[in-house]
């Protein structure tokens, strides 16, 4: 198996039927069955690319990976665990909004984000991600308290969330994977048309200096002002932080997160 130089190894094909395979509904949600819609088999992470590349089978093989990182490894294991995510919640409750927030953490995966959210008390949580598996995984962890946040399975590029419903929007390690602009496009959209205008918005990627891929996928890297940039002038950039994230196998990754304002 092969190493993607940053101590993460690409995920393993799980063989044994675990793996839950998509089925895009036109809302952006995303329905599952046991029956593989596209290529099981083959080693995910690695996008065919080239001209002609279909749009819905890149789709489909991008949640086929993360599916695949999920149903494969333990949530501890992953590149981007953090036992707690410090910064972000330092970042939330900075933004002097009360309890009753409504705040989601968008590709939260099985992050343990919302766990330290709930436990601080924040009553109005979502975390959206691609991936069942990842969001199946956190549920279960969190166990009663789970039914206190609500779970959306969707791609971020393609869901309609509802119109100036959140108080506070937190991604770490998603927009950057948004390699084509159009996509990053379309995100930017649905911050502005979920987000309450005044709203806050925290968004980490891997800094200039950090790595090249994460989870075997090419990403973006942004110093803070070309992040901001990807959002436009209809957010202020308030604060910005860099930070070493060290992941379980001792590997060093810096990051940038950015706290904006949406005007
Ligand atoms: C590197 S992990 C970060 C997870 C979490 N934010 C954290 O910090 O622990 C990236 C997450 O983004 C999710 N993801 C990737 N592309 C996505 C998309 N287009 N829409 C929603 N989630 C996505 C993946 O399933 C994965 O859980």
């Amino acid at each position: 198996m092969q190493s993607n130089g940053h101590g993460e190894q690409p995920p393993e094909i799980n063989g044994t039927g675990h793996a839950r395979f998509p089925h895009p509904n036109p809302d952006g949600t995303t329905s599952h069955s046991t029956k593989p819609s596209q290529d099981d088999g083959k080693v995910a992470g690695y996008l065919p690319g080239g001209e002609g590349t279909n749009e819905r089978f890149r789709e489909l093989h991008v949640k086929d990976h993360w599916e695949k990182v999920y149903a494969s490894k333990q949530t501890d294991a992953v590149s981007w665990f953090q036992p707690h995510a410090d910064l972000s919640l330092d970042l939330i409750r900075a933004t002097g909004m009360g309890l009753n927030a409504a705040i989601i953490d968008v590709g939260g995966g099985a992050s343990t984000l919302v766990d330290d959210l709930v436990a601080n008390g924040y009553g109005d949580l979502t975390v959206l991600d691609l991936s069942g598996g990842a969001l199946e995984a956190a549920r279960k962890r969190l166990g009663k308290q789970a039914a206190r946040v609500q779970w959306i399975e969707a791609d971020i590029t393609k869901v309609k969330l509802d119109a100036n419903r959140y108080d506070i929007w937190h991604d770490r390690a998603v927009f950057h994977f948004l390699t084509d602009p159009a996509d990053r496009e379309a995100y930017v959209k649905t911050v502005l048309r979920s987000v309450k205008p005044g709203g806050h918005v925290i968004v980490a990627t891997f800094a200039e200096d950090g790595p090249l891929q994460c989870s075997g996928l090419p990403v973006m890297r942004y110093r803070p002002d070309e992040l901001h940039d990807q959002f436009g002038e209809s957010f202020v950039l308030l604060k910005h932080q860099k930070e070493t994230h060290k992941t379980p196998f001792g590997a060093m990754q810096q990051f940038v997160y950015c706290y904006c304002r949406r005007s």
